[in-house]
């Protein structure tokens, strides 16, 4: 017992430790910051939770074209916990994103970022993009066909961008074509350079926490004058402030371990997204789906009309940015309540629509030929042969991954369950042979009774 505490004393006295965190755990905060205030240390905890676990899968993780892919095999099937490890890595991706987007939320609801805490906010937004990269970067680590086909998309993406376009997609993939060196890029960047960043912005905004104070809950009729502002509040943690340890870090504990065992469970039950094939350029019938977190980006892009997107992929990130950053200074001080602010309310309203419905749609996808679709076949009572080389047809020649018939097949084409009733035999055929707006034509694929087959088919949907 007396050895520890000299050597306890030795290293509180050659470091400090005690002075440093004594006062950073006892320092005052506001009383009656309660549970709407843990959102953010839950970010924070996600975050150490996927340093720890990303450690653990570059252990095994090959970043090579020729490994990538056989390596995630490995640690998915056989690796001792490599599958819980994917698990986590993959769950604590999608915690971080919803506990960063409520962090902000809340944020915003109680005008937290007024005065003085306007860099808070700045740096934050920072960190809410640095977190979205990571997740894209990531995704694009499994290298399989998603991933390659990803990193296609977001490079043909930045190529748009006027100007600067070229080299930006250069930078990102590492070459005029996406190959071996791509993916040393993607696994620098993920493991690397954001990691580091997000740990720089990290210090800064918790820093900030300390120097300007936990924001107090806001209050109708108690707006935020810069002048008199950090006088009142000094005077009111000296009034009511209770100290952070334990008073108020208790909740961000507790918040913080539910996090962490819902990402674990999770991990445990449902466990890692599966690998799709590994990656052949030659398979263009591939969908890329990506993560859930950027199908509401994915969606804007496929529901956009093509004309505006080089624009909106140019113009729509830096609007974004800047009304963003801009916030805090168009509106730094003034009431904080919600109630005195309700279009700020509305407006948040608004957003989280706009995009939760952009995430129902891309789950949807009905922009893009549906490849799983079951053969219409097995459901279909034939009445007559032709019936039958028409149904088979439908489903071989390709029909139903754009065409719903009876609540089976994609939705980029029109639903033919019905089409029977209004079109004629003949209206169908030269419909087929020409195809037209979004369907190709058939004319040289289908043979003369292929064709009359399928029409026959068509015209019994009624
Ligand atoms: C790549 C997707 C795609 C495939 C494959 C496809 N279609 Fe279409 N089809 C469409 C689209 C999109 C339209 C609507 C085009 C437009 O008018 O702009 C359409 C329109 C039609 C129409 C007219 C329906 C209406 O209400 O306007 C018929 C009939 C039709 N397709 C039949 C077929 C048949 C039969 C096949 C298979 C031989 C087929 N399609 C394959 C996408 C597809």
């Amino acid at each position: 017992m007396k050895i520890l505490r000299s050597i306890w004393h030795w290293i509180d006295d050659r470091t400090g430790l005690s002075e440093t965190i004594g006062p950073l755990a006892r320092h005052l905060v506001p009383p009656g910051a309660k549970w709407a205030y843990v959102f953010g240390s839950g970010t924070l905890f996600c975050f150490i939770l996927q340093v720890v676990t990303g450690v653990g899968l570059s252990l095994l993780y090959q970043p090579s074209s020729e490994g990538a892919y056989e390596s995630l095999k490995f640690i998915t099937d056989q690796a001792a916990f490599g599958r819980v490890l994917r698990g986590i890595h993959f769950f604590g991706a999608s915690g971080m994103i919803i506990l960063v987007g409520i962090h902000m939320i809340r944020v915003y609801i109680t005008a937290s970022y007024k005065y003085p805490r306007e860099m808070s906010w700045i740096s934050g937004v920072f960190l809410l993009f640095l977190t979205i990269i990571m997740g894209f970067t990531g995704q694009l680590l499994r290298w399989d066909s998603n991933g390659v086909w990803s990193s296609v998309v977001a490079a043909e993406n930045l190529g748009r961008i006027p100007l600067v376009g070229t080299t930006l997609a250069r930078l990102l993939i590492g070459g005029d074509t996406i190959g071996a060196q791509s993916l040393s890029r993607f696994f620098s960047f993920h493991v690397f350079l954001f990691p580091a960043l997000i740990f720089m912005f990290v210090g800064f905004h918790l820093y900030l926490v300390f120097r300007n104070g936990i924001s107090e809950p806001p209050k109708a009729g108690r707006p935020v004058d810069p002048k008199t502002y950090r006088k009142w509040y000094d005077d009111m943690l000296k009034r009511e402030g209770v100290p952070f340890w334990p008073d108020a870090a208790w909740r961000d504990t507790m918040f913080g371990a539910l996090v962490i065992l819902a990402i674990v469970g999770l991990a445990v039950m449902i466990g890692p997204p599966a690998l799709t094939q590994p990656p052949d350029p030659s398979i263009v019938n591939t969908s890329p789906a990506p993560d859930w977190y950027m199908l509401p980006i994915f969606a804007l892009f496929a529901l956009m009309p093509p004309q505006i997107e080089s624009f909106v992929i140019f113009v729509g990130p830096i609007v974004a940015v800047l009304s963003l950053l801009a916030l805090p200074f168009v509106s730094g001080k003034g009431e904080r309540s919600p109630i005195r602010r309700p279009w700020a309310v509305f407006g948040v309203v608004c957003v989280v629509i706009f995009v939760g419905s952009l995430l129902v749609v891309g789950e949807i996808e009905p922009w893009s030929p549906r490849f799983k679709t079951k053969p219409l076949a097995q459901f279909v009572h034939y009445a007559s042969p032709k019936l039958q080389r028409g149904t088979v047809l439908f489903y071989k020649k390709g029909c139903q991954y754009c065409h719903q018939i009876k609540g089976y097949g994609g939705l980029k084409g029109p639903n033919l369950s019905a089409i029977g009733r209004t079109w004629t035999a003949n209206q169908l055929a030269v419909r087929i042979v020409n195809g037209g707006g979004e369907m190709p034509a058939y004319g040289g694929i289908l043979t003369k009774t292929e064709l009359a087959d399928l029409v026959f088919f068509l015209q019994m949907q009624k």
